[in-house]
């Protein structure tokens, strides 16, 4: 697949604002006007980032110290609310998607900190088997609206698996997907979980488990295991 070079100007870029309630912070995402994939916001990552701030309202240390890698970050809403959460947080994309994503890590870096998290971004191009990322050891993993092209579904199963295989501990994997009504995502979402099933535990985290406002019946929240 080759990659696009992306680079932006700051009047290119307009803000969202994300409340994390539950630690009273808000996170300034920057968007593009116009762009690829990787330049807006994405109503999958809205959901598991609020997910993630509903465990730590039950749990308050779920994520403290946690080591989290985000793959398909795009503006990195998830990574960034992990790290606000108080996770040590590596997010993943495209090497183009990463001047965005940076300044977006750099824009939120003093509520990160306050909160005893880390974050920092890094390329993981899904299928790369060499890339250093499979050297580091992660308690987690985050994956939001990434089952969308055909010819990354089996890259992106490979990435999962070796992320699985390389470290001791097995990560546990959070994914949301946007189930679309188009026939060509419906077969990518099967093919994906079909693969998904044959090599990991695929459970299914009910909506009345998620965040009452942040919730949907067309976006899947899975919680992955290694078999
Ligand atoms: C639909 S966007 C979702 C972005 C973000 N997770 C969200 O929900 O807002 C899919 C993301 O996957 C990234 N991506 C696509 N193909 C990839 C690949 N082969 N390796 C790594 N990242 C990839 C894109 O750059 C994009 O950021």
């Amino acid at each position: 697949m080759s990659h696009r070079t992306s680079s932006f100007q700051l009047s290119d870029l307009f803000p969202r604002e994300i409340d994390i309630e539950v630690c009273l912070k808000t996170l300034k995402i920057f968007q593009k006007l116009e762009g690829d994939v990787n330049c807006v916001v994405w109503d999958a990552s809205l959901v598991l980032a609020k997910y993630l701030e509903t465990m730590c309202q039950s749990k308050p240390d779920f994520l403290s110290g946690v080591r989290v890698l985000e793959l398909g970050s795009g503006l990195g809403v998830v990574g960034l609310t992990a790290a606000t959460l108080g996770a040590q947080v590596t997010l993943t994309d495209l090497p183009e998607a990463l001047p965005l994503l940076r300044l977006n890590i750099a824009e939120n870096k003093s509520k990160i900190v306050s909160m005893g998290g880390y974050a920092i971004a890094e390329s993981l191009v899904w299928g790369d088997k060499h890339s250093d990322i499979h050297k580091q050891e992660f308690d987690m993993i985050v994956l939001a609206d990434c089952v969308y092209y055909e010819d990354a579904i089996n890259p992106l199963i490979e990435t999962l698996q070796c992320l699985n295989n390389t470290i001791k501990k097995k990560p546990t994997i959070y994914l949301t997907q946007e189930l679309r009504d188009s026939d060509i995502q419906k077969k990518l979402w099967n093919d994906f979980s079909d693969k998904l099933a044959e090599l990991f535990y695929v459970e299914k985290i009910p909506e009345e488990q998620q965040h009452v406002n942040y919730r949907s019946s067309d976006i899947l929240l899975l919680k992955i295991t290694k078999k």
